[in-house]
This record gives C-alpha cells, sequence and structure tokens, in this order.
C-alpha cells in the first residue's frame, strides 16, 4: 500500500496532470471534501480500476477540499470535520495515485474570481430550493477541478443524485470530454447512506435518522405491492420522517433523467428526501422498483 502523493499546489497540480496525460497516461478523478467514508473508497477503488483499464497503470487522483462557495450563510463551513492524514491512508488504500489538497481555499477561490458556472434547470427545486447557490458553488469547483486535472473519467456518488445531474448536464453542456460515472449508495449495515456528515450525528439523531432509509424502502415496497401515485408514495414516507421526529425539507418522486416531478411512479423513478435530524441535513434517495 504506496501513500499517494499529496500535492498542495493546483498549479503544480495542473503541470504534473497535464504532462501525464499528455504522455498517454490515463486518468481517473475522484472530487471530495475530505473526511472520507467507505462511499469515497467505493468511487477512488473504481477510479484506480478506470484509470487502469487500458491495459497500462494510469493515474488515479483524488481531491480534498472543503469548497467555501457551496456552503450557504448558515450552513456548516467552519465545523465541517476535517482529517488530512487519515484521509490520506484511506487513499493509499483504495490505490490513488496522487491527492491534491490546497491548504488555503484563496489558492482555489482568490478574492478576484468572478467566473461561476450555473447550470440552469438541474440545480432548480430540491436541494436547489433550500440550499441557494449551492450548485453553483458545486459546478464552479467541480469544473474547476476539471480543468486542473484533465481527467478522461469522474466518479460520483448518486447519494447526492442531484449534484450527479448538475455535473452532467455541466459536463454535456459545455463539451468538457469527460466521462461522468455515478456509483451506487454505499450504506451502514442498518441501511444509513454513508456521509462525512454522519459524524455530526448524536446517538438519538443517528437512530432517527434511519428512518430516511426506511421511508424509501417502504415506499418500494408499496410500489412493489402496485401503489403508484407519487404523492401517495410521498405522502407516506413523509409521515414516517414525521413520527421519527426529524424535520422533513422534501420528499419528492422525479423523473431520474430531467428530475422533473412525476405524478404517477414508474419503475426507475427516483424518491429523494432531505430531512434534518436535530442540526443535521441529511439527504438519501432510491429508485423505485
Ligand atoms: O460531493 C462533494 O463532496 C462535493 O460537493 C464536491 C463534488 C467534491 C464538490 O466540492
Amino acid at each position: 500500500m504506496k501513500a499517494p502523493e499529496l500535492i498542495t499546489d493546483p498549479a503544480i497540480w495542473q503541470a504534473r496532470c497535464s504532462a501525464a496525460r499528455d504522455g498517454g497516461a490515463r486518468i481517473a478523478l475522484v472530487t471530495t471534501m475530505g473526511f472520507l467514508h467507505d462511499g469515497h473508497l467505493s468511487l477512488m477503488r473504481e477510479a484506480r480500476a478506470r484509470a487502469d483499464a487500458g491495459g497500462r497503470r494510469g493515474l488515479a487522483l483524488a481531491s480534498i477540499f472543503v469548497n467555501p462557495t457551496q456552503f450557504g450563510p448558515n450552513e456548516d463551513l467552519s465545523r465541517y470535520p476535517r482529517d488530512l492524514e487519515g484521509d490520506l491512508a484511506k487513499c493509499a488504500s483504495a490505490g490513488i495515485d496522487w491527492v491534491l489538497a490546497p491548504e488555503d481555499p484563496n489558492a482555489m477561490f482568490p478574492p478576484d474570481h468572478q467566473t461561476w458556472v450555473t447550470v440552469e434547470r438541474a440545480s432548480q427545486g430540491l436541494c436547489g430550493a433550500s440550499r441557494p447557490g449551492h450548485f453553483r458553488g458545486v459546478a464552479t469547483v467541480v469544473a474547476k477541478l476539471f480543468n486542473l486535472s484533465r481527467p478522461h473519467v469522474a466518479l460520483f456518488g448518486e447519494k447526492d443524485f442531484q449534484q450527479l445531474a448538475v455535473i452532467r448536464a455541466m459536463a454535456r453542456d459545455l463539451a468538457m470530454g469527460v466521462e461522468i460515472v455515478g456509483m451506487p449508495i454505499v450504506r451502514e449495515p442498518d441501511g444509513l447512506a454513508r456521509s462525512s456528515r454522519n459524524a455530526y450525528l448524536s446517538r438519538d439523531e443517528r437512530a432517527r435518522a434511519l428512518s430516511l432509509s426506511r421511508a424509501l424502502r417502504e415506499a418500494a415496497d408499496a410500489a412493489l405491492r402496485g401503489e403508484r401515485d407519487a404523492a401517495a408514495l410521498a405522502a407516506r414516507a413523509r409521515a414516517r420522517l414525521d413520527e421519527a421526529g426529524l424535520r422533513v425539507d422534501y420528499v419528492e418522486i422525479v423523473d431520474p433523467g430531467s428530475l422533473a416531478p412525476v405524478a404517477r411512479a414508474e419503475a426507475g423513478s427516483v424518491m429523494l428526501v432531505a430531512a434534518w435530524a436535530g442540526a443535521t441535513r441529511l439527504i438519501d434517495n432510491l429508485r423505485l422498483p
């Protein structure tokens, strides 16, 4: 298990990635905000496999950067969990070659930064409604990380379903020439979706947070039994979250491509939920059967 090379200067990273790509290396990238968990590691292992897919060893890269531009004024930027040393060990275990971890946010967003990427339709509704500006921050930092890293392929978790849609639309609309791969949600044994924010949960909140995945499973079971009315399925899931004492942000069933709400849940429609357990906002989703 070789330790990845840590690079903190985006300009050095860019020069190294460019030289590697021009030299014929296949580059796979996983962008993260650190405090890595098994969900990130599944992306990194896939990045390793995809970097090497061409028959010669490629470059599996990861970035660790808590992006200030995707946090709202009342969000958890200052208390966002960090553990660079632990993260580097995890990157090593997943076969990552290089890690970009800028120490100073100004290295990515200097004070005179003035260019933003807005993905109009996919950013609307769902998390975009309760977190104004969030997806503009995400799209901008991911665009910048793509420019710095020049990846052939980049991997993102389906837990952030809307984020994945935003990034897919951006990469396609701006002809970025990078393949965007969505990877399945990784869950704790009891069903809770892995998230760096789970670290904030008290014991009691952790127990109540389980109602997110349970509400989704129950909706999937009800759909299997023939309930296809989206409003009825959403109402049932919302009741489950209320009952567990979570503050619901949204429960919606959408078309997986357009993210438009559907009236009838078809096979493949996605149910998305967001709710607060105490001060922690959690999201989860499931494709209905
Ligand atoms: O999903 C995340 O961790 C972040 O939103 C991302 C994609 C790394 C951008 O900061």
